[in-house]
């Protein structure tokens, strides 16, 4: 967090921004759907494409902003498994700027001390972006600072699925099949980001009010952010302003603030409910 100050105009929009984020109250985990980049391309009267070459920066401004935050994890959303549907061109596109996105971020990464993982089926990828990939997560692996999760042909059904699938699996080789009951805690523990906190703040751009299979177990309880800005013109100061916003928020995940709950002790019998 100082470092990340430090690099920033003092007095500036983007410093005042960061002074005003409390580092004690971090979101453990953020979660980014990335979209609009077709729509950012058309008003430009570009090709889709263009709007996806385009959402590259923004990746890697993201990713460095969240690290030096000290963010723990940060999971986007770059393909989902109903993207397939897309003309096979812009598919194409898409994994030869992923394979681009990890040469150019490989440095990157080593120097933020950043892990990279992928969640979803990635072994349906083509055969070029999945070495790329392995290659990638496997020089990353003993990195200790930020998990940085790309979704890719992900899907939050899917994963749950596979998730039960891979819990049957491994009682069938235990041999407690039988006994086999399922838990929050064991579905979580066999999930694509198993041992990773669940996200604290999810961000969607483009204001479309949509979770679209997103990672649907684990932001039971996230924070959700919607911004206008279409993701190529995501910038810097746009993620800090969500984790300001998120600090702002009054989590109470289903309870009450401790003054509310105060508040309502014994309050039942002054309305007219007996006590039973
Ligand atoms: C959604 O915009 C975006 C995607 C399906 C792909 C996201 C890809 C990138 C940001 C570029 C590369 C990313 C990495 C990790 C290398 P959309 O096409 O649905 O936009 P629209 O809703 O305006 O059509």
């Amino acid at each position: 967090m100082r470092d990340l100050l430090e690099d920033l105009k003092p007095g500036g929009q983007e410093w005042r921004t960061a002074e005003a984020i409390d580092p004690a109250r971090l979101p453990a985990h953020i979660a980014i759907i990335m979209d609009g980049n077709g729509r950012w391309a058309r008003m430009r009267g570009l090709p889709r494409v263009a709007g996806h070459k385009a959402g590259i920066e923004p990746v890697r401004v993201a990713v460095e902003t969240c690290a030096r935050l000290g963010i723990e994890s940060l999971t986007l959303y770059a393909f989902s498994v109903e993207n397939w549907k897309r003309p096979r061109a812009e598919v194409e596109t898409l994994w030869r700027l992923l394979r681009i996105y990890l040469k150019l971020e490989m440095p990157r990464l080593m120097r933020h001390n950043i892990r990279l993982g992928a969640i979803g089926r990635v072994e349906s990828l083509p055969p070029e972006a999945r070495r790329e990939l392995a290659l990638v997560i496997d020089q990353t692996a003993g990195n200790k600072g930020m998990r940085l999760n790309l979704a890719i042909n992900y899907g939050g059904r899917a994963e749950i699925v596979d998730a039960v699938n891979r819990a049957i699996a491994a009682a069938r080789s235990d041999g407690t099949l039988d006994q086999l009951q399922f838990t929050e805690q064991s579905v979580s523990a066999h999930l694509y980001t198993a041992g990773q906190p669940d996200p604290d703040l999810l961000i969607r751009t483009s204001g479309e009010m949509r979770i679209s299979n997103f990672l649907l177990w684990q932001i039971a309880y996230a924070e959700l952010y919607v911004t206008e800005t279409l993701w190529p013109d995501f910038k810097r100061l746009d993620l800090l302003n969500a984790v300001l916003e998120y600090q702002k928020r009054d989590r109470r995940f289903g309870g009450l603030t401790k003054a509310a709950s105060e508040e309502e002790e014994n309050v039942a019998e002054t309305i007219g409910v007996p006590s039973a």
